[in-house]
């Protein structure tokens, strides 16, 4: 069990890219990190690397493809930590990648939606007692400038799937999430923010897609960095960064009646509808 003492920061997909860096650059600053991912060699390599510049880490697996193993992850947190003071929801899957065309999860959802938002929301809510006990904590979603509206009549995109479609919704709906969520938690020392961390970092993600990279992964980290510890941020809620600017998303991300329909949605994906929002 970590001690109370500790500062301790949850980044979910650290096995690569930006969350990597972001989890790395938060161990050497002295933050304990609980680094998630898929592939334990990659996650448990991390640690070591973080352990042997005198930084404190420990790896969790969960594939976020699967809505059981998301409640396992949120468990082994509880296990592992009695404080978590950061939860950067940072894993995802770009616009191609694997099979082309539609895929889903292990639970039926499309694939985009379910990995960049609905484990994330799943993983948040489970959380949010942690989180709130360890308050003044912040929640930051690393969503993207690629932002489409989410079609509330083919939400799986059974009808018309395109990758660009599945993943640019999957991100705004990271951020309608993002401002119902700090209304919610207006008042109780926990803020949420959502960013686009920069265009074209070169990651797996951008290289798979085949894009040219135009950012540093560098630029994207201190991006995240600044919405995670900034003090220029502090106390501050729901709002939308385009890298370190603060910016307005895509029209749907503001609108009530979207995000209490994906809040509704979410919550009966996830098999949350029945429980108390509140522990
Ligand atoms: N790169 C960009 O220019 C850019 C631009 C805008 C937004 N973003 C956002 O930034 C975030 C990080 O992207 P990145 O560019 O750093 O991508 P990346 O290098 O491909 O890393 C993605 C991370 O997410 C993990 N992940 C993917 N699917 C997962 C699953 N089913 N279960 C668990 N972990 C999973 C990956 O794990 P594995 O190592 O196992 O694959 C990896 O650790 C994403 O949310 C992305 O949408 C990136």
């Amino acid at each position: 069990m970590i001690q109370r003492s500790e500062r301790t920061a949850l980044v979910t997909g650290a096995t690569d890219g930006v969350g990597r860096l972001v989890a790395a650059q938060l161990a050497a600053d002295g933050w304990r990190v609980l680094v998630h991912g898929r592939n334990r060699e990659r996650g448990e390599g991390l640690v070591r690397e973080i352990e042997q510049r005198g930084g404190s880490a420990a790896f969790l697996a969960a594939d976020l493809a699967s809505l059981d193993q998301v409640r396992g992850l949120a468990a082994a947190v509880v296990d592992a930590t009695d404080r978590l003071d950061l939860l950067i929801n940072n894993a995802g899957i770009g616009t191609v990648g694997g099979a082309p065309g539609r895929q889903t999860s292990a639970d039926g959802h499309e694939l985009r939606f379910a990995v960049n938002y609905l484990a994330g929301f799943l993983l948040t809510r489970l959380l949010l007692p942690l989180v709130k006990a360890s308050a003044p904590s912040r929640i930051v979603n690393v969503s993207s400038a690629g932002q489409q509206a989410i079609d509330f009549s083919d939400v799986m995109l059974t009808r018309h799937y395109s990758g660009s479609a599945a993943y640019c919704q999957s991100k705004l709906a990271q951020i309608l999430f993002t401002i119902d969520l700090a209304r919610e938690l207006a008042g109780s020392g926990v803020t949420v923010n959502a960013l686009h961390p920069s265009t074209y970092m070169n990651t797996t993600m951008v290289r798979q897609s085949g894009m040219t990279p135009v950012s540093r992964v560098e630029d994207g980290a201190e991006a995240i960095l600044n919405l995670a510890v900034g003090a220029t941020v502090e106390g501050r809620s729901g709002l939308y960064f385009n890298v370190r600017r603060e910016a307005r998303a895509n029209g749907q991300a503001y609108d009530a009646a979207a995000q209490a329909r994906l809040r509704t949605l979410s919550l009966e994906l996830t098999g949350l509808a029945d429980k108390p929002l509140r522990a």
